[in-house]
């Protein structure tokens, strides 16, 4: 493994993987392909712009000739895929995106790999794949998928190819399953983002329904340790859970942050549900334990973090939040605070 096309690295999740791994591995160069959505951001990675080792292509993974020539061009031998629409509430609204980029887009690469023989494709999954879990039960890596979101059921269709190809072409793929991941750089569309945004604004925190729905939520850099430790040393056609093994309800998690940020629980605002949501994930992280790999932030660690680091960088969000989210906002939210009086 030397030459890295990290698919989607513009976004949360992938371009903290970069900046980590840049920095881990003196000798990897990385490769980020992005088709900068709404969700991809150059300032994410602006720390590592002079880096010579790191370079960028704008381009799009449903484009099969683009994702060939990088794949030439840079003699990429691994693909790290991130790419994906990944907000639960916009796959609700418009679900045509997430089969497009989420589905077909992870099939190209795939494709791509296969025709010209990669070392590895790693995919980035999400604990939404195994659907809902009832109290007292956490999901193992070989339980079945039952996505219930359009976002959710675009992410298991990719796990589902991913498999395809390690059984019928033997390509050597792997696969983690993360929880909830918060930290720098995550679009403010996400609950924990949006939620320390408005706080630091004074603007309500729209709770969906009675806030008591349960997740993990696990620092972003943890789940880039684990990233890179399957990818290491993961076994191949095999998937990982990683989180944090501690869930947590979204009123509680609301609690530590406006504490963090020392802002009055007034703000909290409880309004109408999100339509099919779940209420609680879980994951078992023993297959991920075993390989050496335990989190270094317990959740409420991991939340006031990511409350200094919003609070800390305004340069980061002010601009995402006064353009294109507006509008969005305005459509996901507008009514159902009004309603909520
Ligand atoms: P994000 O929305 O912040 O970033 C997604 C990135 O993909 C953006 O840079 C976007 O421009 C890019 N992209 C979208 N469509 C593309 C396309 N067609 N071609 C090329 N690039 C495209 O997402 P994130 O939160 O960083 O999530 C990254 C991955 O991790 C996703 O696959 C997601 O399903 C998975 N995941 C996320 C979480 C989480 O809590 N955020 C948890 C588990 C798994
Ligand atoms: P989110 O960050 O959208 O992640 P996911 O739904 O993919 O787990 O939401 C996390 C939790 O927070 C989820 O239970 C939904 C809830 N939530 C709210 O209560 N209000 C909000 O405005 C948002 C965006 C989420």
């Amino acid at each position: 493994m030397k030459n890295i096309l990290v698919t989607g690295g513009a976004g949360f999740i992938g371009s903290n993987f970069v900046i980590y791994m840049l920095d881990k591995y003196p000798d990897y160069n990385i490769i980020v392909y992005d088709k900068l959505t709404y969700a991809g951001n150059l300032d994410n990675l602006l720390e590592v712009s002079d880096e010579p080792r790191y370079r960028f292509v704008k381009g799009d993974i449903c484009d099969a000739t683009a994702v060939a020539d990088a794949i030439k061009k840079y003699a990429v031998d691994t693909i790290v895929n991130f790419a994906a629409e990944t907000h639960v509430d916009r796959s609700i609204m418009d679900p045509d995106a997430f089969v497009k980029t989420s589905v077909y887009g992870a099939y190209v690469l795939l494709e791509a790999a296969r025709e010209l023989g990669l070392e590895r494709v790693h995919q980035i999954s999400t604990d939404e794949v195994y659907g809902h879990i009832p109290a007292g039960y956490s999901s193992v890596e070989t339980d079945p998928l039952v996505p219930r979101s359009p976002y959710a059921a675009s992410k298991a269709s990719a796990d589902l190819m991913v498999n395809a190809y390690f059984v019928t072409y033997g390509l050597p793929v792997t696969m983690t399953r993360g929880s909830n991941n918060i930290g720098p750089y995550q679009y403010p569309e996400k609950v924990v983002p949006l939620f320390a945004t408005n706080a630091l604004d004074g603007e309500p925190l729209p709770v969906y329904g009675d806030g008591r729905q349960m997740r993990e939520y696990q620092y972003v850099i943890d789940h880039c340790e684990a990233i890179d430790l399957v990818l290491h040393r993961g076994k191949l056609g095999e998937a990982y859970n990683i989180g944090t093994g501690e869930e947590m309800e979204n009123l509680t998690m609301v609690e530590i942050l406006l504490q963090a940020l020392d802002k009055s629980p007034d703000l909290i605002r409880h309004v109408a549900d999100r339509p099919g949501h779940d209420r609680r994930y879980s994951l078992d992280i023993s297959k991920i334990r075993a390989l050496g790999w335990q989190p270094r932030h317990t959740a409420e660690e991991a939340i006031i973090k990511t409350a200094h680091w919003y609070k800390d960088n305004e340069w980061w969000w002010r601009k995402i939040k006064s353009g294109e989210f507006k509008a969005y906002y305005q459509a996901q939210y507008g009514k159902r605070l009004a309603e909520s009086g």
